[in-house]
């Protein structure tokens, strides 16, 4: 066994910052304070219901994570956040029509303790929303050290330990990185200057990371993925992570496409459409938020399937996805997925997928995960970006040379092999020979 690392102790609150207080932000919050109550049990989080198998598999030794590892409880956890509605939680829930208002009930004081704190926004960066609960500034310099009052202020209001910031805010429009983002110094005075190409989102991740907070993005903007920002994390030594929730239907892309390349079965065609009717439908129906939304989509089916080493099963491979914008549906988001596959002699098959899911439902166990390992990372001095937590994103951020590793499979190997890591215990490789000697 190697030698385990120090990791210090989950003592005391954590404290969840969360830039956007939607759909996704109000299904997790109201999830645990139910969760606190008995009223539900955590289905979808490893970290509350997974488990971790150490040693052969002959010692029958298989700990829930959460006994194998110091996390946070669910009890000590502080709920914070901003938004350009000034509503509180529990109005937003009711107004995203996810959850049941029986259940909202029963945790309504609590939700309707927490209000958002006046938002970073700028409406070139998301075009279909219109609120007014905003800070004012100077310039974005001056906006990022509001955010770090609200911070400040929160923590000593709550007597707070350590914090976790994970972005559940809208989609902004699509950026690439530029010079300013190049470095930390060219940053901060993009700030100071207000660059346009330095997007809301950004200057969160820049409040975080500079005030030692580990930050997460949920959305598949660029927020923390510019060098500057992993500079800034590594130096300061805070772990952050990114892009974009997987869930859904790319969810159901990461778990279909190991297997038909497990089997080298060919694909030719993969098409995926869907209907959305909440808010972030509504601001996935903006082209240009769309098109952040669909190249972090795009990216997954060339990743797992590796067209430059099967070319002969993957390079004609026409990848096609479509969001449409449906309110009748809210939350309740379904997807059609064609896929054209083929076989043994080049034999053409068909499979169908018609995914009635329930979008928050499925990301909200992913906030709770990603807050907790995150923490768990910021007490072990992990520190810039975490690859290990490519499990819970559809475009995960890597460092640059390296390709992005979307095969759910392998990302689940690799966090739990860096759990066993982190305490010593010996990596599981699933060889196995040892058995048969
Ligand atoms: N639900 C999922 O399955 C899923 C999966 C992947 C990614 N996401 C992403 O997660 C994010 C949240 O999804 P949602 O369904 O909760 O959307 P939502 O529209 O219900 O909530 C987003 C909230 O963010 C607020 N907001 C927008 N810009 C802001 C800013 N600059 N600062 C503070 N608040 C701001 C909006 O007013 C809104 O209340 C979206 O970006 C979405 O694309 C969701």
């Amino acid at each position: 066994m190697a030698n385990p690392t120090t990791i210090q102790p989950a003592e005391g609150k954590l404290g969840i910052l969360l830039p956007g207080l939607g759909a996704v932000a109000t299904t997790f919050i109201a999830g645990v304070l139910a969760m606190r109550q008995g009223l539900a049990a955590p289905i979808g989080s490893l970290t509350q219901t997974g488990t971790v198998r150490l040693g052969k598999r002959t010692e029958g030794r298989s700990p829930k994570i959460k006994d194998f590892v110091p996390l946070a409880g669910l009890d000590d956890l502080v709920f914070g956040g901003w938004d350009i509605f000034p509503e509180d939680t529990y109005q937003a829930a009711l107004k995203a029509g996810v959850l049941d208002a029986r259940l909202l009930d029963q945790v309504r004081p609590e939700m309707e303790a927490i209000r958002p704190w006046p938002a970073v926004f700028d409406n070139k960066y998301c075009k279909r929303l219109h609120g007014e609960h905003r800070k004012k500034g100077a310039n974005w310099m001056d906006l990022a050290e509001q955010l770090m009052k609200d911070i400040t202020d929160f923590k000593a209001k709550h007597g707070i330990s350590r914090m976790v910031m994970i972005w559940c805010a809208s989609t902004e429009i699509y950026l690439q990185p530029t010079e300013v983002h190049a470095t930390v110094a060219a940053f901060e005075k993009g700030l100071r200057d207000n660059d346009p190409n330095i997007a809301p989102s950004m200057v969160y991740a820049y409040a975080a990371i500079k005030m030692g907070i580990p930050y997460a993005n949920g959305a598949p903007n660029l927020s923390g993925d510019v060098p500057a920002l992993v500079e800034l994390a590594r130096e300061l030594k805070v772990p952050i992570c990114g892009k974009d929730f997987k869930t859904g239907q790319t969810l159901m892309k990461t778990i279909l496409a190991p297997g038909f390349k497990a089997r080298l079965l060919g694909v030719n065609g993969w098409f995926s459409t869907n209907i959305l009717g909440n808010r972030d439908g509504e601001v996935l129906d903006d082209p240009e938020s769309f098109k952040t939304k669909e190249e972090s989509k795009l990216s997954v089916l060339s990743s797992i399937l590796q067209p430059h080493l099967y070319p002969e099963l993957y390079e004609n491979l026409y990848h096609k996805v479509r969001i449409n914008y449906y309110p009748p549906r809210g939350d309740n988001k379904e997807s059609w997925d064609n896929i054209d596959i083929f076989g043994w002699l080049g034999y053409p098959m068909q499979i169908k997928i018609n995914f009635l899911c329930r979008d928050s439902i499925l990301a909200a166990p992913i906030v709770l995960d990603l807050a907790l390992f995150l923490d768990l990372a910021g007490r072990t001095g992990m520190r810039g970006i975490q690859e290990w937590l490519s499990f819970y994103f559809k475009s995960p951020q890597h460092a640059p040379g390296l390709y992005a590793e979307h095969d759910l499979f392998i990302q689940l190997m690799k966090l739990k092999n860096t759990l066993r890591y982190l305490k010593g215990e010996e990596l599981i490789t699933h060889l196995g020979i040892e058995y048969y000697d």
